[in-house]
Parts: structure tokens; C-alpha cells; sequence
């Protein structure tokens, strides 16, 4: 057995730069300052309270408060050491190993915030989605979403909640616009227009994409 094989990080993804990072999670505050000081945000911040106790103040940072340790990235795939379904396909790949260690722009179109996550969501370029599992991108094995559709980079989970749930949540959205669903529009706030989804589903749609340089590799943990 190659060494390769046998020694598979935990996932591999796109790690940003220092410098898009510290940016990135700039932008990712602002939004949770401006969403939680907003009418429209308080009146639906019952879906963030505890039911018990529904007038203690909500402030988003600390709902939010599992943050990434160190820079942000983005999954491409969970390998857990190569124990993980698909673990090793995904590793033998030429485009995996070819592009291990280079560096790509990833495009952010949107931010969004559940009452689990906090999240960018990212848009793939051609590529970026040679380098996507086949298999990712559904929460019910019957789920049909274009590739690429959880491609995301989590800012915040609440207390209690793992990170993987970013990108699920993120598949909620897009499965609600598959069905029609495209968000109430709420205002234009600073970076974009705000959506509604119901049920404590925000989006923002940046009126200027974000672009962020970030490196191809794996994390051994
Ligand atoms: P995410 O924030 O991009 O969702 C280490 O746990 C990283 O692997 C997490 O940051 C999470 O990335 C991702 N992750 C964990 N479990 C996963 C799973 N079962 N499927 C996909 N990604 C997972």
C-alpha cells in the first residue's frame, strides 16, 4: 500500500489565507451585528430563544459562540483518516493529488444563519467542482440538488451543534428554492439583500461577491 493511502487527513477542503479569513469572519460579525439589531430579525427571534424563557436578550455572537479555531475553510471531503464512505476514490484521484497544495479563488455569493449555523455559501467554479465528491450534496438519499450546492465555509454553530450541520442546513435552503421557495426579501441591508426563509432561515445575498484565495489540502487534525 502507498503512503498516501495510508495516511488520509480528517477532510480536505480550501483553506483561506490569514488575511481572507480575518476578513471573511469580519464580514460574517457585521452581518450578526446588523441581523440581530433589526425589527424584522426580533420579532422572529423566537425560533433563537430557549421556549422556557423567551424574553432573555438574544445577542448572535454568543448564540453563535462555537467559532472554527483556526482559518476558515471550506470542506470538499470528509475522509476521517480514510475511514469515511468513499474515502479512498476520492483520495486516488489525479485532480485531488494534482491539486493538493495550489492555491484557487473561491466565490462567496451569500451568507446565512439558521437557529444551528452560521455560513457562507460558496459558488464553484468549473474547476473548483472537478475537486467535489459525487455524493455530498443531498441531506435524503433521494435529494437531486446541482453539484456543488452545500459548498459552504461555517462561521458559528450554536452550543451543542458539530460543524457538519452547516452544510446541511445549507442544502435546507437550496432545497426550499429548488421548490420554489426564494425567500421573503426583507430590506437591502450593508453588504445586500436579506431574505426570509421562515422558520429562523436568513440569507444575505451579497450585492458584491466576496472572493477569498485560499489553498487545496487536506487537515490531519
Ligand atoms: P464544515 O464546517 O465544512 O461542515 C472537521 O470536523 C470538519 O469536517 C468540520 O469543520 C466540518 O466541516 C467537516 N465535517 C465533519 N463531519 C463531516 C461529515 N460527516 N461530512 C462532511 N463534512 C464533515
Amino acid at each position: 500500500p502507498s503512503l498516501e493511502k495510508d495516511f488520509l487527513p480528517l477532510y480536505y477542503g480550501w483553506f483561506l489565507s490569514k488575511k481572507s479569513s480575518e476578513n471573511l469572519r469580519k464580514t460574517g460579525q457585521a452581518f450578526l451585528d446588523e441581523l440581530g439589531s433589526l425589527k424584522v430579525f426580533k420579532k422572529e427571534s423566537k425560533y433563537f430563544l430557549p421556549a422556557e424563557d423567551p424574553k432573555v436578550k438574544l445577542d448572535l455572537t454568543s448564540y453563535f459562540a462555537k467559532r472554527p479555531p483556526s482559518v476558515l475553510h471550506c470542506t470538499t471531503k470528509f475522509t476521517d483518516f480514510g475511514k469515511a464512505m468513499g474515502a479512498d476514490e476520492y483520495a486516488q484521484q489525479e485532480v485531488v493529488k494534482a491539486s493538493y497544495g495550489k492555491a484557487f479563488t473561491l466565490t462567496i455569493s451569500a451568507l446565512f444563519l439558521t437557529t444551528k449555523t452560521a455560513g457562507a455559501r460558496v459558488e464553484l467554479s468549473e474547476q473548483e467542482l472537478l475537486l467535489w465528491p459525487g455524493d455530498v450534496d443531498k441531506i435524503l438519499p433521494i435529494d437531486n440538488l446541482p453539484k456543488g450546492s452545500r459548498a459552504h465555509i461555517t462561521l458559528g454553530c450554536a452550543s451543542g451543534i458539530e460543524p457538519v450541520q452547516t452544510g446541511l442546513d445549507l442544502l435546507e435552503f437550496v432545497k426550499l428554492e429548488k421548490a420554489g421557495t426564494k425567500g421573503d426579501e426583507i430590506e437591502e441591508i450593508g453588504g445586500g439583500k436579506l431574505l426570509y426563509f421562515g422558520n429562523g432561515m436568513w440569507m444575505l445575498l451579497l450585492s458584491k461577491k466576496i472572493e477569498v484565495k485560499a489553498i487545496f489540502s487536506g487537515y490531519y487534525g
